[in-house]
């Protein structure tokens, strides 16, 4: 069976539903403020949306934790509200993509609660229960990504069970086939109500060894990825769902490499159509360090530059990219990478033209498109994020792997929440996003940086984005064309060709707040017509900081 292939001409837009618009007061955000911002998405020219999870949670890990999957948290919202949302963007063009989270649930989940009652309750094997070593201690020395061990004890089953996140988030059982088809049937039900496709959080771990062998290093998160019937269970999950009901998934993959992504994503093999990868997103970590995420250097462009161009090259006829540099789980790519300063705009619009010029399916975050920053004044009590406080007890405090100075230092780089403070709206008291006290601390630089600044400067990241969504609709190269990356070892400039019916296409980008030559090797293209261009000059033969620009060339 062969789908409708939209989202190879679509661009995608994640909105963080806690963190977009409070239309209650309450210091949430909810669906009534997403569809209030239809007509500002619609502005920007996006396809779809993403929208992060929405469904009744007890928000341990603000809604990857959830309790009811055919609910809508009341924090959020009534299902109502969820399907006049659906109809809204539909209107308008928008499609909807809900995320699924279905290695885990939460806790509070009905099948968690009968299955920590045990015996031949038939939601017994629903999680993944093992018994004690004879010691009493856990089954093995996984680690949970929060920090920690993968496992917590149940009192009341007297069995250990697996949870690779929160101990609130206890690992589904993917070998049970009543446990697969709930989530096929959870699935049948928001097609029914007209979604679109599904963003499938850590999907690559639904499939567990259960040898349960240990890790070479006690508490770290190896052996979580790619289990042994992993494939399997995505491709039954396609046949049964995604074929037959035409929707689409984008998976996330956080082991995969450029060269094994196409199990996942070439559509012979028919499983996902597109996966994120986090490849890319490391370039700015030291490798292999105890410290994990916290263990931050800055970026290394070549590394990057590689890393973006083995997957343009081994999907290319193979597979399609899924193509981001910023989502609820990353923190803001000006501030990591570029510059959130004197080239707030430059570096911005640098790093979009760079990543909207590749082959792929591009995904804005919100907040993005204007240029938001990390927030750089948040003390260890203002971050909220249970990733970022488990992991500060692992490390800071019980391994003493890092101080609670570098934590931090690290933090301000890397932190998820800096991706999660309300949506700049204007600069109103919080930044426009509510009325009440903000679920987390709005940016600071709100005043400066928010919808309504941007839009009224004559240098708006907004529109800049708008042209490039455009660009995307228009161009059919952009999809079609083929990739050559130039300059592979200049530590400033990202370039590359692109080629499609004898026409060349150029795509650069200076990387760095320095001004630079425009090597010999460039010079030589003759620019025949620009597409966009992110100076108000002439392309020369300089580059101005962050300067960047897509062209026709010969
Ligand atoms: C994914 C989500 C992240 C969440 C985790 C556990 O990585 O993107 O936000 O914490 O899975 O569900
Ligand atoms: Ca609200």
């Amino acid at each position: 069976m062969s789908k409708n292939e939209w989202w190879k001409d679509a661009v995608i837009y994640q909105v963080y539903p806690k963190s977009f618009l409070d239309t209650n007061g309450d210091g949430i955000g909810d669906i009534k403020g997403i569809e209030q911002k239809i007509p500002y998405l619609k502005e920007l020219g996006i396809d779809a949306l993403w929208l992060s999870p929405v469904y009744l949670s007890p928000q341990i890990d603000n809604g990857y934790d959830i309790a009811d999957y055919r609910q809508i948290d009341p924090m959020f919202g009534t299902n109502q509200d969820m399907f006049d949302l659906i109809e809204t963007a539909h209107e308008n063009k928008i499609r909807i993509i809900m995320d699924f989270v279905a290695n885990h649930t939460s806790d509070q989940c009905l099948w968690f609660k009968e299955s920590c009652k045990g015996g031949d309750n038939f939601f017994s094997d629903f999680y993944i229960w093992q018994d004690a070593k004879a010691d009493g201690s856990a089954p093995n020395n996984w680690g949970s990504s929060f920090g920690g061990s993968a496992w917590e004890w149940n009192d009341s089953r007297q069995q250990y069970y697996l949870h690779y996140y929160a101990k609130e988030q206890p690992d589904l059982n993917w070998e049970n086939p009543h446990v697969r088809q709930y989530i096929y049937d959870m699935m049948r039900f928001w097609k029914s109500k007209g979604v679109d496709g599904w963003r499938m959080d850590v999907v690559t771990s639904i499939s567990k060894d259960w040898n349960f062998p240990d890790n070479t290093r006690p508490l770290t998160t190896s052996n979580q990825q790619n289990g042994p019937r992993m494939h399997e269970f995505i491709h039954e999950m396609n046949q049964e769902v995604l074929a037959p009901l035409d929707m689409m998934a984008v998976g996330e993959s956080p082991a995969a490499k450029s060269y094994d992504a196409w199990e996942l994503v070439s559509p012979k093999r028919e499983e996902l159509d597109m996966i994120f990868t986090f490849e890319h997103m490391h370039v700015d970590r030291k490798k292999g360090d105890v410290n994990g995420r916290w263990a931050h250097q800055p970026a290394d462009i070549v590394q990057l530059k590689e890393i973006l161009s083995s997957w343009q090259t081994e999907l290319f006829g193979n597979g399609w990219n899924a193509l981001y540099f910023e989502n609820h789980d990353r923190a803001r790519v000006i501030s990591r990478w570029g510059n959130d300063q004197e080239y707030r705009y430059e570096s911005a619009t640098a790093f979009a033209t760079i990543l909207h010029g590749l082959q792929g399916t591009p995904f804005i975050f919100q907040g993005e498109e204007i240029g938001m920053t990390n927030a750089s004044d948040f003390t260890l009590d203002d971050y909220k994020d249970i990733e970022l406080h488990g992991n500060y007890q692992q490390y800071v405090e019980k391994a003493q792997t890092i101080s609670a100075q570098d934590f931090l230092k690290a933090a301000g780089k890397v932190s998820r929440d800096h991706a999660r403070t309300p949506m700049q709206w204007d600069d109103t008291i919080n930044a426009g996003f509510t009325t009440g006290t903000p679920w987390l601390k709005t940016n600071s630089r709100y005043p400066e940086i928010n919808v309504a600044a941007d839009l009224s400067s004559d240098r708006s990241i907004f529109t800049y984005y708008q042209k490039l969504i455009q660009l995307r609709h228009e161009e059919k190269w952009l999809k079609e064309a083929s990739y050559q990356l130039l300059l592979p070892k200049d530590p400033a400039i990202f370039a590359y060709l692109r080629k499609f019916e004898n026409q060349n296409y150029l795509v650069l980008a200076n990387l760095s707040d320095q001004a630079v030559d425009l090597p010999k090797e460039i010079q030589d293209y003759q620019v025949l017509k620009t597409f966009i261009h992110n100076y108000p000059k002439e392309i020369s033969t300089k580059l101005a900081p962050y300067e960047s620009y897509i062209v026709k060339v010969q």
